[in-house]
């Protein structure tokens, strides 16, 4: 019984992310948003661990910074296009003020590069400066 109550919640939670890009059919919009979710996801390792919910572990720590540092430099040529979606939160000015827009996708690559993925205290410094590089571009460039 707590088996399958278990199962259904992670259906249901699968179903969720699945649906919150469902009703995307802009293919740029679809891939810039996947190329999001694959940054958030190794936020989430990065988050997890400097706050205690994960177990530090240098190597996947690692795995989630090399994530980054990948995808980080791929979101100017995500978002070069200006395509739009009814789903999108992307806000216009991204194409007004490109230049920063730029400036703000090298800030986290930036960040990403810095993490000291070798101890706790590096992992918890490192998730300081990611959170500021996701915030300082959300807070201009995309919806609440
Ligand atoms: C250079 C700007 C920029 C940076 C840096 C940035 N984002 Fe985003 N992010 C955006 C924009 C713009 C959108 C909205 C895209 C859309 O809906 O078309 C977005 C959307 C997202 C989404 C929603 C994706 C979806 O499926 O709709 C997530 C999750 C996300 N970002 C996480 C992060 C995290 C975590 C970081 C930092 C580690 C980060 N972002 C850094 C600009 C940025």
């Amino acid at each position: 019984m707590k088996r399958a109550t278990l199962s259904l919640t992670i259906t249901l939670a699968l179903a969720g992310a699945a649906l919150a890009h469902g009703g995307v059919s802009d293919p740029v919009v679809k891939a810039r948003m996947a190329l999001m979710t694959e940054i958030k996801d190794a936020t989430a390792v990065i988050g997890g661990m400097a706050k205690g919910k994960l177990e530090f572990n240098p190597d996947q720590a690692a795995a989630a910074k090399a994530v980054l540092n990948k995808s980080a430099v791929q979101i100017t040529d995500a978002f070069e296009t200006p395509a739009t979606d009814p789903k999108s939160e992307a806000l216009p000015v991204i194409w007004e003020n490109w230049d920063d827009f730029s400036t703000k996708a090298n800030a986290l690559a930036q960040a990403a590069s810095g993490i000291d993925t070798g101890t706790l205290e590096g992992v918890q410094a490192g998730l300081q400066a990611l959170g500021a590089s996701c915030g300082g571009c959300h807070k201009l460039y995309r919806m609440d």
